[in-house]
Parts: C-alpha cells; structure tokens; sequence
C-alpha cells in the first residue's frame, strides 16, 4: 500500500485591526520603544478591541479566509483542531465555536493547548489522522486573545504579546512533500516559570484572586529565554540531521516569535543565516499558537515546491518541538 504524507495545501489568517504601539505602551506603564526594541523586538502588536469577541473571532476569520482560498465548501471539512491558550471559554471548545461560525458542520472538533508550542502539537496531531487514511481534510487553526490575560500594569509581560489567528488546510498526499519528521517534546518542571495562577481548578476565580491580579499571565523570562534559545535549536538540529538537511540545503527556518533575540540566537546555534529566517515578530509580537501560521501566510508568495522547512516551537508547559515540511505547492501561484 502506498505511503500517505500529510500536506498543507493553503493558508489563511487575520489580525485585529487595532494596532498597539509601543509609544501607546510607554504611557501605561514605565518602558520604552528603545526598551522594548533593543529586548524583545517589537514595534507593535494588534489587539481585539471589538466588544464581547474572543479568540474565536479572530480563528472563525482565518478559517473562512483558508476555507475561499482554497475552494473548500465547509462540508468537506472533516476535523478542525484549535491550538489556543485563551479559548472562548474553559468549555465548549474554541474549535466548536468556530467550526459552527464557518459552518463546518460534518466534522469533529477538538482545542488543544501546549503553550506556545500548540500550532505545531495540533499539526503533528492532525497530520496522523490523515497519514492513517481516516481524514481527508483538516483545518489546524492557531487563534489567540493573548490580551485578555495580559496584565496592562505589568511591564515585563505586557509589550510582549499580541491577538491574531492562522490556519492551514491539509490533505493527504502521495508524492515526496508534506510534513516528514516531527519531534515534540515537554517537561512540566517549567511551569513554576511561566503559568497563569489562577481561574483553573487549583484556584477557581474569587474576589482575592481578582485582586492579586492573578488571572494575568505570569513569567520569570529569564529562565524562560534560556531553554527557549537551547530547547529550540537543539531539536531542531536534531529533526534536521536525521532527515539528512544542512543549512546549506534548508530554505526556510519558522520560529516560534518570543523574542527577536531568542530568534537570532536560534539561528546562530544552528549555523544558518538570517536571511534563512522568517521574522515578522516587531509587527505582530507573540502571538502564542498563532506566530508559526502567521509567518508561512506573510512568506507564502515566495514558498516553493520541494523547499526544505523547519518549524521550530517553545512554550509554556514547557512544550518545544520541531517539525520538517518538504513545502507541497508554489506560492506564488496562489491567488490572492
Ligand atoms: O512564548 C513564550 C515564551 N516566552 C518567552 O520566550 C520570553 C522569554 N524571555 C524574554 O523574552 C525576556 O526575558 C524578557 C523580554 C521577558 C525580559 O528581558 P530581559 O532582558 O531578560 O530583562 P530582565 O527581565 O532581566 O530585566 C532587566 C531590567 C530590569 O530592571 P533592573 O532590575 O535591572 O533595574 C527590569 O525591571 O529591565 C527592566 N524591565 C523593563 N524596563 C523597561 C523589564 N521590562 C521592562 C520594560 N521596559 N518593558
């Protein structure tokens, strides 16, 4: 029998149009643009500031953008996973919500949260349904209101993040593309550096939890951008070696956007040069599982058949992986 690989075959996203700047942040809390750009990078972030929308909003638009672009009738969808860390609600899912807003009606739909690293856990999920012959096509989507637990007060997170969504098609294929290799991994002992304290089942939300301010994200970034720069290179490095890449023959690294001095760090661990690297990060900020998708939308127009791609992550949990995609189609043919 014929081998199936898992193929993406589109891509779509979309980002809120309120756009944050760093000037805007300066007067909220004590930083700078000088400060922000020098550590971390970013210029600017887009936020929801549409009244009563969630991660759902921005996910349901990725998924209809994919979905015309493509020309896939929502029936022939059938499974939708949500990689996100700020869902709608703790229940239903996310993927509910926005497989019903599309109107993806004969699928099934599941959320899935790893941190930072939930785009690449949900394609590699994903891509074995397809790989054992059961689906057919797939929507991943990455949808994220990382504002809704940023704390505005807090200095050292808030310039950090950004909302946004993106979301790829993928089917199965039988010709030497798609997604090859893939290694996730996770160590719960980095929790204590980067969680959100309270509103879960350890600490439901009280009036004490309200005024601790503990519903906002915490993060010692320190230590975080440590096993950030080690855990992202060394696995994918890793992933590379065993698929017989080279820098030399790699067309695109994709990392997961933290920080632009963790993405250059990366690089420089892995011996391979800037221009090889997809950065949209000073635009965007982190957008948690919604960088990777992002980042391919934004290069989409210069991928080509046959290109060697890493995917790299890091996250909270800690979560990290890497995946090889050998690209399955030419960007530019894509109509717009
Ligand atoms: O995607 C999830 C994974 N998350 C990450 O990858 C984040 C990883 N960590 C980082 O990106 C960086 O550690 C941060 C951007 C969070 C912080 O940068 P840093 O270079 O590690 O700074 P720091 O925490 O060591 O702080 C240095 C100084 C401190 O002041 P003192 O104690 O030296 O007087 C901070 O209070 O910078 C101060 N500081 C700021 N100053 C101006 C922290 N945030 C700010 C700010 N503006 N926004």
């Amino acid at each position: 029998m014929t081998k199936l690989r898992t193929t993406i075959t589109g891509i779509g996203a979309f980002v809120p149009d309120y756009i944050l700047t760093n000037d805007e942040l300066s007067k909220m809390v004590d930083t700078s643009d000088e400060w922000i750009m020098t550590r971390i990078g970013i210029k600017e972030r887009h936020i929801i500031k549409e009244e009563g929308e969630g991660s759902s909003f921005v996910g349901a638009k990725a998924v209809q953008q994919l979905l015309e672009k493509t020309n896939t009738s929502p029936d022939e969808v059938d499974l939708l996973i949500c990689a996100t860390v700020t869902p709608d609600h703790q229940f239903p899912a996310t993927a509910n919500i926005i497989s019903d807003k599309v109107g993806i009606k004969n699928a099934f739909s599941f959320d899935l949260n790893a941190g930072c690293s939930g785009f690449l856990y949900a394609l590699t999920t994903a891509s074995k349904f397809i790989e054992c012959g059961s689906h057919k096509k797939v929507v991943v989507v990455g949808a994220e209101k990382m504002s809704s637990i940023v704390d505005y007060q807090d200095r050292a997170t808030c310039p950090i993040f950004g909302d946004g969504a993106g979301a790829v098609l993928l089917e199965p294929t039988t010709e030497d593309i798609g997604i090859v290799d893939s290694k996730l991994q996770s160590d719960g002992v980095g929790r204590i550096h980067l969680h959100q304290k309270a509103g879960g089942s350890v600490k439901p939300s009280s009036h004490e939890t309200i005024d601790a301010r503990e519903h906002y994200i915490y993060q010692e970034g320190q230590p975080v951008f440590k096993w950030a720069v080690s855990k992202m290179a060394d696995v994918s490095i890793e992933v590379m070696e065993r698929n017989g890449i080279t820098p030399e023959t790699l067309a695109w690294l994709v990392p997961h956007q933290a920080n632009m001095r963790i993405i250059e760090a990366t690089a420089k661990r892995m011996g391979i040069k800037k221009e090889q690297v997809m950065i949209n990060i000073h635009r965007y900020g982190n957008t948690t599982s919604a960088t990777l998708p992002l980042c391919l939308w934004e290069w989409e127009d210069q991928l080509k058949k046959g290109d060697n791609i890493i995917l790299a992550t890091f996250g909270a949990g800690f979560t990290w992986g890497a995946m090889y995609v050998k690209w399955g189609y030419d960007g530019k043919d894509v109509k717009k």
